[in-house]
């Protein structure tokens, strides 16, 4: 265990929502919190996602320990969310609706209910809906409809916003952004000492956070022991245009192949891809084809909507796709990446876990099971 930090200076690498988040929380404590970002904060996959606070309906078999994570994630966003909002000025549009998932056919019902059986085991409330029960809810939804669950929690927040409320709040609380300043780490026996600017310069620092997301494993000067198992997962995604007055669905949507989101200025988010081609940031014919054709074959009236914009985002995937938060084999380095799927969804708690690490040298129990040492057996290849 890391000790206490009552005083001291925090040199975070990344400006995405868990730099940020975790930023925001050290400030507001009186911590000296310097965050060094290579290119404009908020910018990277945190830009990129669609904003579901989806820990229900995301969470699959096998992934018991990441949903109890998520799920306690998932708590703390509407305090999070109403507090950055006040800090801000910035409102970050939390809608609560909740999410709807749906089977197309009978082998798409019968793996629906696999996973529902196993989201209620987690503890998760979900209510199983016929195919007339989810039109009743969305009503544009297509003729081809074999059964559906409907979670209650599982909201959603304009991620954009949140990063640019984020920003503002963090230099609010006393923060220092430091844009357009690609850093390395800087060792000194064993031991984290600060960053290393561009221009060669040493910013010292008593801890240094490690939070670049899916390049967290390229940032210079890491050793390798505590490189972490971080690897680029691509994303393509494309927004249409809804009249904002008469929008064609409320709820979040997940279908066999792509979910939706409507967001309230009438953009419709549909993603994702998921793809292991590196930091490969070509939008492809068959990545948008597959977007549109799922989206479609749940609600074909998306077919007149206009096209408003198509993107790719970097997921930060680790070999379990669970965060790796907490102390590294550096001392003086503590590890704040990985979250994969769920970074929107986990900056909350995972602000409020290292921030307890950083200030007090407590692991909470809800760390535990995503130390970056669980992967000490099997080190991570160099990075390209
Ligand atoms: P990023 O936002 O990528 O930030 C890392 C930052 O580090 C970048 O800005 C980068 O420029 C900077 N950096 C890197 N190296 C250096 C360096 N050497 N020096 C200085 N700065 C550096 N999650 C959800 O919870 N809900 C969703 O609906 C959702 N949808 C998604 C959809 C897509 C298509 C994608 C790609 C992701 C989605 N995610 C979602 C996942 C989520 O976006 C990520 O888990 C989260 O944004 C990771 O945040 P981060 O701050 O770690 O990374
Ligand atoms: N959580 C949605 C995605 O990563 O695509």
């Amino acid at each position: 265990m890391s000790a206490p930090m009552t005083r001291g200076r925090v040199a975070i690498i990344g400006g995405g929502i868990i730099g940020l988040a975790i930023g925001w929380r050290l400030a507001q404590a009186g911590v000296a919190v310097e965050i060094f970002e290579r290119g404009e904060a908020g910018r990277g996959a945190s830009f990129a996602a669609a904003g579901m606070l989806a820990a229900g309906v995301e969470s699959e078999p096998g992934e018991a320990a990441l949903c109890a994570l998520t799920r306690h994630g998932q708590a703390l966003w509407p305090a999070f969310a109403a507090a950055l909002e006040a800090a801000s000025g910035i409102a970050v549009g939390l809608r609560e609706e909740g999410t709807i998932e749906i089977a197309l056919t009978r082998d798409d019902a019968a793996r629906l209910r696999h996973s529902f059986d196993f989201q209620r085991r987690q503890g998760v409330a979900l209510e199983w809906l016929n195919a007339a029960e989810a039109r009743a809810r969305e009503p544009q939804l297509g003729p081809q409809l074999a059964g559906a669950v409907f979670s209650p929690h599982d909201h959603q927040v304009d991620n954009r916003r949140v990063v640019i409320a984020l920003r503002a709040a963090f230099l609010a609380a006393g923060g220092r952004l430091h844009e357009r300043d690609e850093v390395a780490l800087a060792v000194e026996n064993d031991r984290a000492i600060g960053v290393r600017r561009g221009d060669g310069t040493l910013h010292e620092a008593d801890r240094v956070v490690l939070a670049a997301g899916a390049w967290s494993a390229a940032v210079a000067g890491l050793p390798a022991c505590a490189r972490p198992a971080v690897r680029p997962i691509k994303g393509q995604m494309l927004a249409l245009t809804m009249n904002p007055a008469a929008p064609l669905l409320r709820h979040v949507l997940w279908t066999p192949r792509v979910y939706l989101v409507p967001r309230g200025d009438g953009r419709l988010i549909i993603g994702a891809t998921t793809e292991e081609r590196g930091f490969d940031a070509s939008l492809t014919a068959g990545g948008i084809l597959s977007l549109l054709e799922g989206a479609w074959r749940a609600m074909p009236a998306i077919e007149e909507l206009p096209i408003a914009e198509t993107w790719v985002g970097f997921r930060p995937g680790s070999r379990d796709d669970a965060p790796l938060l907490g102390p590294s084999a550096v001392a003086g380095l503590v590890l704040a990446t990985g979250h994969h799927r769920n970074g929107i969804l986990l900056a909350p708690i995972t602000a409020e876990l290292i921030t307890r690490h950083l200030i007090e040298g407590v692991i909470d129990p809800a760390m535990a099971p995503f130390l970056p040492d669980r992967f000490a057996a099997q080190p991570a290849a160099p990075a390209a």
